[in-house]
């Protein structure tokens, strides 16, 4: 009797599961210098597991980070190519006492299986890998289309490594598209295609005043205090309404589509809903004469993530700081240059940098925005096998979020993305209690299963000229 792939995965939905919660036991925090052989640990484990699978040329690729996992399978002449992008390292997932199960012991909960990681990104990574197995124990060890794997282990910090890979050496991932699951559905049970992703810079302010730590009541009034002057420079980087005030920053801003926005208007969303279950808080803030989509979609930000500085334990200690740090990044939109922001953000705060104090503005990574080609035959398979799996169309939409590697897959690679994505708006991204839906894994995994198949009944697009 033989099995089809769909069955196959199927059959072996427990197994897949628990394989996946062993992945997820390995804390691999990309931005912790001390986690580093657990990261090291976690690609090992996925070139091994690659192997199983009957992939071929698996590799780790070493980078000035961490290890890059590559591997491929080509055996499917005529038929077209596909790079399949994840990663699987996570953020640091404190504040550990916000967490109900520990976020590196996977815990089944009410249909999630939560742990950080779950589905940003070793669980939608890990349904790539899941579909290749079905496809080939079903299939004498033979896939429908050619395809190469490409696995980073740096993506939450910036991603530096596989974007020189990517430049030096676009021979070695030649396809005809990228697939990559990183991305949200944007209802229960909708499927969902996001085709524009935020850009971004990620800085560090650091402002200096005084030569040394001070007593304040002995230097108080008199000295300058580089925590102020911090507070001071942020505060006048937006309006009250939620403007960026640096000067020239919109200038490059494209608007989306007449197209586009009436598609997002008849998305199912409720700003309210939106304000009350996903945010919790009292007021939702930014442009008022933008909708909350475009907010977050098509408008760039400045955002404040924490103020390393001065004292910060428990009780007082009266001291003006003779140094202190903001990390401070931006969203870019379409077609906002990364560069181009940084040179406008840094020559701005240095022109409001208060007396006395003296301020160093420093990169930290950038990314620039992206919207995706749809007029593809590539982004209609996918569509086709989504109907087949959730029984509905598909809809388009974009994210606030940034993967740095979709835009150099589209310059240097020249390859479209399908970015099909399995989480949902309460997964809990980068937050504690991160989870993913399980039967979101399965779909996705079967989606993925069919998406492929969809693919390989194609022929190969004629070779570029
Ligand atoms: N998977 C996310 C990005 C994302 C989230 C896209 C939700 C769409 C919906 C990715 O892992 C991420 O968190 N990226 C970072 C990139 C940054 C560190 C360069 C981000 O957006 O903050
Ligand atoms: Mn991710
Ligand atoms: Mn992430």
């Amino acid at each position: 009797m033989t099995t089809s792939p769909i069955e196959f995965a199927r059959d072996n939905q427990t197994r897949f599961l628990s394989e996946l919660k062993n992945l997820l036991r390995i804390p691999s925090i990309s931005t912790l210098p001390e986690n580093r052989a657990h990261v090291r640990h976690c690609a090992q484990v996925l070139a091994s597991e690659l192997k199983r699978i009957g992939m071929e040329h698996i590799s780790l690729v070493e980078t000035d980070g961490h290890p890059l996992v590559i591997a491929d399978w080509l055996h499917a002449p005529g038929k077209p190519t596909c790079l399949c992008y994840g990663h699987y390292d996570v953020q640091p997932p404190d504040p550990l006492e916000e967490w109900i199960s520990p976020p590196f012991e996977p815990t089944e909960r009410d249909g999630n299986l939560y742990a950080r990681g779950a589905v940003d990104d070793k669980g939608q990574m890990y349904m790539h890998l899941k579909a290749f197995e079905s496809l080939m124990r079903a299939n004498k060890a033979r896939l429908p289309l050619n395809v190469r794997v490409i696995l980073e282990g740096e993506e939450e910090v910036g991603g530096e490594g596989i974007a020189k890979f990517v430049r030096e050496h676009p021979e070695k991932l030649k396809a005809d598209f990228a697939l990559i699951s990183d991305t949200e559905m944007f209802a229960p049970g909708l499927p969902t295609l996001c085709v524009g992703l935020r850009g971004m810079i990620y800085t560090e302010i650091e402002a200096r005043g005084a030569a040394t730590d001070l007593h304040s009541g002995m230097y108080g009034g008199a000295a300058p205090n580089p925590l102020i002057a911090l507070c001071q420079i942020i505060a006048r980087l937006k309006d009250p309404e939620g403007r960026i005030t640096i000067p020239g920053i919109y200038e490059d801003v494209v608007p989306p589509s007449v197209e586009e926005l009436a598609a997002w208007k008849s998305l199912p969303f409720s700003a309210e809903e939106f304000q009350r279950n996903e945010v919790g808080a009292t007021e939702l803030t930014g442009e008022p004469e933008f909708s909350v989509l475009e907010r977050l979609w098509s408008r760039p930000t400045l955002e404040v993530h924490g103020m390393p500085g001065g004292f910060t334990g428990a009780g007082a200690k009266t001291v003006i700081p003779a140094r202190a740090t903001a990390k401070v990044s931006m969203r870019l939109v379409p077609n906002m240059d990364a560069a181009r922001v940084f040179e406008k953000f840094s020559a701005y705060i240095s022109s409001i940098c208060p007396a006395g104090i003296k301020v160093n503005v420093r990169l930290i990574h950038s990314a620039d925005p992206m919207v995706i080609r749809t007029g593809n035959p590539y982004i209609q398979a996918a569509t086709g096998a989504m109907r087949e799996v959730f029984g509905r169309e598909t809809v388009f939409v974009r994210s606030g979020g940034s993967i740095p590697i979709v835009g150099d897959f589209e310059h240097n690679l020249h390859i479209p993305s399908v970015m099909m994505g399995f989480g949902l708006p309460d997964d809990n991204l980068h937050a504690p209690n991160e989870k993913f839906k399980i039967a979101n894994f399965h779909n996705g995994i079967e989606a993925i299963i069919r998406f492929f198949e969809g693919v390989g009944a194609m022929s190969a697009p004629a070779p570029r000229p």
